[in-house]
């Protein structure tokens, strides 16, 4: 089968998808399709028309590549391609919106406020609200990026104008979030329509003091466990989250539930990544591995059940 892989891109996790994209090809290559990489931005659509591939494998990340945007204009091309549609992808990529639909669906969320910049919301408005409505520690991060690009960890208020801005840097859109100390988990949904399962549970163990660029990308940077060691029930009620979370979005064939399961062993939803990272540090492998699904089955998986 002739498939395009899409890399690169132009946002933020850049150098995340160049690697993504480096594991994916190979990978297609290893189950013998022909493969054309695709460093993608905007002007290689003509590219992408020409080559009359069978099918697209987005292995870009964030912004344009992962928010429904590249998916409309393949679907305007009546182009197919694996993962999650328009839909899904914008509502997943922006985390109030999602949040707003998990809770919903009674999963549980952390208390966050948004705030997006305008003329009457300015900086400094917007960092007077975050200190009177949130108590040491929270979060501060962009309502739509990946890889914890633009997120702080607030642990004294006269850091929050800082992080404000670092924020208004990826997105005019923010988030300031409960803090919730806990286990970082991280859980692979993989299926059709309809029948999604969860793969198992990840735990992660951070080098840093928490699950940053760094230890999500350089080498060691942190250990995964799996499956995550957890009494089966909270396993279990933890994939039903995970599985209701990418069906209650709209999410297609593959997505990554992120949770923190805090100190009172209640599991607390991030996000759900719909093109979640393929570099050789990432998860959605790890976990696939436990269930003796190599990488290459893993991403001939994904190919398989999108052209059902
Ligand atoms: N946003 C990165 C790629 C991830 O979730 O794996
Ligand atoms: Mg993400």
């Amino acid at each position: 089968m002739k498939i395009a892989v899409l890399y690169g891109g132009i946002s933020g996790e850049r150098e995340v998808s160049l690697a993504s994209g480096n594991g994916i090809m190979n990978a297609l290559k290893q189950k013998g399709h022909d493969v054309v990489g695709i460093d993608f931005n905007p002007y290689k659509l003509d590219e992408i028309i020409k080559l009359e591939v069978d099918l697209v494998f987005i292995g870009l990340h964030g912004k344009y590549g992962e928010d429904g945007r590249i998916q409309g204009l393949l679907d305007m091309l009546n182009i197919p391609y694996v993962g999650s549609g328009v839909l899904a992808s914008a509502l997943a990529m922006d985390k109030a919106k999602a949040k707003n639909i998990f809770e919903m669906n009674h999963i549980p969320v952390a208390k966050s406020n948004v705030f997006r910049l305008t003329n009457k919301m300015d900086i400094t408005t917007i960092v007077q609200e975050i200190e009177n409505s949130f108590t040491l520690p929270f979060v501060i991060k962009p309502n739509r990026e990946g890889s914890t690009l633009g997120l702080s960890i607030i642990q004294d208020k006269s850091d929050i104008t800082q992080a404000v801005q670092n924020a208004l840097s990826s997105d005019d859109t923010i988030l300031a979030e409960d803090f919730i100390k806990g286990r970082e988990l991280t859980v692979p949904v993989l299926g059709e329509v309809g029948h999604e399962k969860a793969l198992p549970i990840i735990e992660i163990i951070p080098k840093n003091a928490f699950y940053d660029y760094e230890s999500k990308y350089a080498p060691g940077g942190s250990e995964h466990i799996v499956p995550a060691p957890m009494d089966d029930s909270l396993a279990k009620q933890i994939q039903e989250y995970a599985v209701l979370a990418h069906q209650s979005l709209g999410c297609e064939i593959y997505s990554r539930v992120d949770f923190i399961l805090s100190e009172n062993n209640t599991p607390i939803i991030l996000e759900v990544n719909t093109l979640p990272g393929m570099t050789p540090t990432s998860l959605f492998p790890d976990s696939a591995k436990a269930v003796h699904m190599s990488y290459e089955e893993m991403v001939d998986t994904f190919v398989t059940l999108s052209l059902k």
